[in-house]
């Protein structure tokens, strides 16, 4: 019986893995030079976490079970909660902000397709303990850095969900309702929106507002939100998202308004951002990255605490992102004992396993584990692409010397083992 993969999941063969992790330690090292700390939290948690704020979306996509002891459990779709968890049980005095960055696996079930899986990572990071301005374009400057030094092109969109939330709470629309209605923003169901504020009892003129807001786009959005006075009046959320804008430049980050951004997670409360991918590359499921503004401190049982943040879809970044030559040029040596037809030569075996120890100190380095014979050894060294053999036989031990042979021309030179590292060291550019 042939037994497949789950639906939505997927093997990584050690191509693809390498490819992954080139990526994933390119994002890392620039989360960290802008003071981001890599955290980690358990693949799954009680569910009620993610029940409480996340919202119905998420719900209806969350792997849920229930544990040999009774527990309500879930496997993660999403890490913003847990590191909020987190914050509240471990970390609730220390100074902030605190900036955190993390890259793991979350569980939705969705309907697979292009570049949507069950299984997908996300790479995020969370400043939490401000969701000023300034804090807002820090983050989104990190993101468009990462995506800047990845060399992918994508288009960044910016809004604020209190533009939206606002106008309801003005109309006296019940959070709940509100909640509901930025999910169906969200999908861009302009029907349900409209149907479903009409049979909340919303005046035909706020929705009229709200419709016309959430078109929005592009440079005169602000302008045109003032002229038609379709926001409320004083709004803190234009005040906050006009300095926003303005930090952005300072940044250099290009951006496009869009005032229609509402997330399709209940616990924003601010700037909104998402950003989609230029090229076609990925279709239909073209948003890369996605994050805001929010507050879920409180909720799970810490004090409020504003806190801002984004998370990449690493699987989208992964099929976007290419290898430069140099990173797919392998730096692999083989080396081969050379022993006598049919017999397991010990001496020649020793040497060889020292010699091959030595090179590891300096580059990646295999041995023969089948006892096959010089010429399937070199068709193996071949066949996976190695640079260098290295020959250890008789001959060369009683000289105190081996064979390197340059596998992607054949020739071959006899060395002391040090004048050997030190050739292979320069070929490979190791310092
Ligand atoms: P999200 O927009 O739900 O936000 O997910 C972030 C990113 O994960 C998306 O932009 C997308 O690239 C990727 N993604 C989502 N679902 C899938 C899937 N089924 N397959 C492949 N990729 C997927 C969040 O999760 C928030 N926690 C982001 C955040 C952090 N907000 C504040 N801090």
């Amino acid at each position: 019986m042939r037994i497949e993969r789950a639906r939505g999941t997927r093997d990584f063969l050690p191509k693809e893995m390498r490819k992954r992790r080139i990526l994933e330690v390119r994002m890392r090292e620039l989360a960290e030079r802008w003071g981001y700390e890599e955290i980690g939290t358990p693949t799954f948690e009680l569910a009620e976490l993610f029940t409480l704020k996340s919202g119905e979306a998420i719900l209806k996509e969350m792997y849920e079970f229930e544990d040999k002891g009774g527990r309500h459990l879930a496997l993660r779709p999403e890490l913003t909660a847990p590191v909020i968890r987190m914050y509240v049980n471990e970390l609730k005095m220390a100074s902030k902000p605190i900036k955190v960055y993390y890259f793991g696996n979350c569980f939705r079930y969705e309907e697979p397709q292009k570049a949507r899986y069950r299984e997908f990572w996300q790479f995020g990071v969370e400043l939490i303990g401000s969701d000023r301005p300034e804090a807002q374009a820090e983050v989104i400057a990190l993101a468009f850095s990462i995506l800047k030094s990845l060399g992918i092109k994508a288009e960044l969109h910016v809004g604020h969900v209190g533009l939206i939330r606002e106008k309801l709470r003005d109309a006296k629309v019940e959070e709940e309702k509100i909640n509901k209605v930025m999910r169906l923003i969200d999908k861009g169901e302009r029907e349900e929106v409209i149907a479903f504020m009409n049979e909340i009892g919303v005046k035909r003129e706020v929705i009229d507002d709200l419709l016309r807001l959430i078109d929005l786009k592009g440079e005169e959005a602000l302008k045109e939100a003032h002229d038609h006075t379709i926001i409320v009046p004083e709004s803190d959320a234009l005040k906050e998202l006009e300095m926003l804008l303005e930090m952005l430049n300072y940044y250099g980050v290009a951006y496009t308004l869009n005032l229609g951004i509402a997330r399709g997670l209940d616990y924003y409360t601010g700037m909104v951002f998402e950003i989609y991918e230029a090229g076609g590359v990925l279709g239909a499921e073209n948003q890369i990255c996605g994050g805001g503004s929010y507050r879920l401190a409180a909720l799970f049982g810490g004090d409020e605490v504003p806190s801002t943040g984004f998370a990449f879809g690493f699987d989208r970044l992964a099929e976007l992102f290419r290898l430069e030559t140099r990173d797919l040029k392998r730096k692999e040596v083989v080396v081969v004992p050379v022993r006598e037809r049919d017999t397991n030569d010990r001496g020649v075996v020793k040497e060889a396993i020292k010699i091959a120890s030595k090179l590891r100190e300096f580059f990646t380095t295999q041995i023969d584990v089948m006892n096959r014979s010089l010429s399937a050894q070199l068709s193996y060294a071949n066949a996976i692409h190695a640079s260098f053999a290295v020959l250890v036989g008789k001959n060369e031990l009683k000289e105190e010397k081996v064979t390197l042979r340059y596998l992607n021309t054949g020739e071959q030179e006899k060395l002391g083992v040090e004048e050997c590292v030190e050739r292979i060291k320069a070929y490979f550019d190791v310092k």
